[in-house]
């Protein structure tokens, strides 16, 4: 038996008979463009082929490959739409990428009781457009939603801008079908919106990063949809003004559907990238995306006005209203592009920092130190109403050696400033492969120990995304 260097398995013709016995030949692919593909994802420039992808259809052949692959110690590293950032299906022992693509149904919309059942490879998109034609609303939208798969956003507990009002993945996921690495079927709790039964293996599941099990169905809570929304754009000359007036808008009252902080850079590069036309001066540091949503256009229109004066107190040099869907899509556009813009423009790392809100400041503040002190630049922005700042660092001219050493230690230090701050590692982007060495900054031994420990209950061989969140 031929086995890798940390000992599992290498798939033989045996395993790929049984696979295609399963699956039938169209799902099991093995030439080498398609292990290339799905060898990456959006992670850096991240490549670790795996040995095979698998593309079940149903629950039952998911239960039967991993009763398979658990029974042979061949691992499995479940994938989405592969638009993770921190390398969490990336196949990083070889083995089984394990698609969702081919399950991506919406078995019921229950209007009801505002609940959806679907299947893990539904795009987040999808979703919501198809819950939006019946009134309804699933709210979370990470900036990929146009792509990324619903089993994905369970596996990371995605947000997104609109989390600040709303909350993220795990607000909104009720109930899970799950198959167990040794393919054992499992629901994880109720379709209730209230659950006191115990451990609460749902929550559990949000999050785990595909290290748990399979997930192939999803029941979702659904919400009314807002009938209108207003969309502000704000302009700072001083970025750190543009983050203190951030918590204000709360403090008066006010929760917006989405408040986003871009600094100057980071809405240059995407300009550029996306060829999209933007109002920005050339004194302008940074700029506030602000939305209110709602039923009553009168109220938002009084929010806007209360959110206008704030900004003005805090130092916005101008305050411009999106006046038709089409600039609101726009300016959406510019905002979601930023991760793809910046990625283009140079090799980077992505933080996921976060704190609580009113620490953005001093966040922000300690970045821009730390990248003085170590000689990097980096282009900030992200979800400003709820603490998250994504942090690029960007290579530009630095020596691989910088690039490969001393970095790490000025990322250790952002982290060490997120926690003192009350804030952690990653908010929405999740561990997987590119966070796990810093997770002792967050973690002693103890809590580590325990999350080792929940792996070895679920998963005793190991097999299920090996390699992730805290190593093997
Ligand atoms: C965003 C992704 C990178 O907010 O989380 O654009
Ligand atoms: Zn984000």
């Amino acid at each position: 038996m031929k086995t890798n260097e940390a000992n599992y398995k290498k798939i033989d013709d045996d395993d790929i008979d049984f696979f295609v016995s399963v699956l039938g030949v169209d799902a099991v692919i093995t030439d080498s463009e398609s292990r290339q593909l799905y060898g990456h994802d959006y992670t850096e420039d991240l490549e670790f082929e795996p040995e095979v992808v698998l593309f079940p259809n149903h629950t039952s052949q998911v239960s039967k490959i991993l009763t398979w692959c658990n029974k042979n110690s061949i691992t499995v590293t479940p994938r989405g739409a592969g638009t993770g950032l921190s390398g969490g299906a990336l196949p990083v022992y070889g083995g089984v990428s394990l698609s969702s693509e081919k399950m991506n149904r919406i078995l019921e919309i229950d209007e009801n009781n505002f609940q959806a059942i679907l299947e893990p490879g539904v795009i987040n998109q999808v979703l919501q457009d198809a819950v939006a034609e019946k009134g309804l609303f699933y709210p979370p939208d990470p900036a990929s939603k146009g792509s990324c798969f619903m089993g994905g956003n369970v596996a990371h507990s995605s947000g997104g801008p609109r989390a600040l009002k709303y909350g993220t993945t795990k607000d909104f996921i009720l109930n899970l079908e799950v198959v167990l690495a040794d393919g054992t079927v499992i629901w994880t709790g109720a379709n209730t919106l209230k659950y006191s039964t115990g451990y609460h293996l749902t929550q559990l599941m949000v999050g785990s990063e595909g290290t748990l099990g399979f997930v192939t169905k999803i029941v979702v809570k659904l919400i009314p949809l807002p009938k209108h929304n207003l969309l502000m754009l704000a302009s700072f000359n001083d970025p750190y003004k543009a983050c203190a007036s951030v918590a204000k808008i709360f403090q008066k009252g006010i929760t917006p559907s989405a408040l986003e902080f871009m600094e100057r850079d980071a809405i240059l590069f995407t300009m550029a990238y996306a060829s999209i036309a933007h109002p920005m001066s050339e004194y302008t540091q940074a700029q506030l995306l602000i939305e209110v949503d709602g039923n009553y256009i009168d109220t938002l229109y009084k929010d806007c006005e209360i959110i206008n004066g704030i900004l003005d107190e805090a130092g916005a040099t101008e305050v411009l209203f999106a006046d038709s869907d089409f600039e609101k899509d726009k300016l959406w556009s510019l905002r979601r592009k930023i991760g793809e813009a910046v990625k283009a423009k140079s090799i980077y790392k992505e933080e996921d920092t976060v704190v609580p809100r009113a620490s953005l400041p001093e966040l922000l503040t300690g970045v821009k130190k730390i990248g003085v002190k170590y000689g990097f630049a980096s282009a900030c922005y992200g979800h400003a109403g709820d603490g998250n700042l994504h942090v690029n660092i960007l290579k530009g001219d630095l020596s691989e050696e910088i690039w490969n050493s001393t970095i790490k230690k000025a990322i250790i230090e952002i982290f060490e400033l997120c926690k003192s701050l009350g804030g952690t590692i990653s908010g929405e982007h999740g561990i997987g492969l590119v966070q796990q060495e810093f997770m002792p900054i967050m973690f002693g031994e103890n809590q580590l120990e325990l999350m080792r420990a929940i792996k070895k209950v679920f998963d005793p061989n190991g097999i299920l995304n090996p390699g992730k969140i805290f190593g093997r």
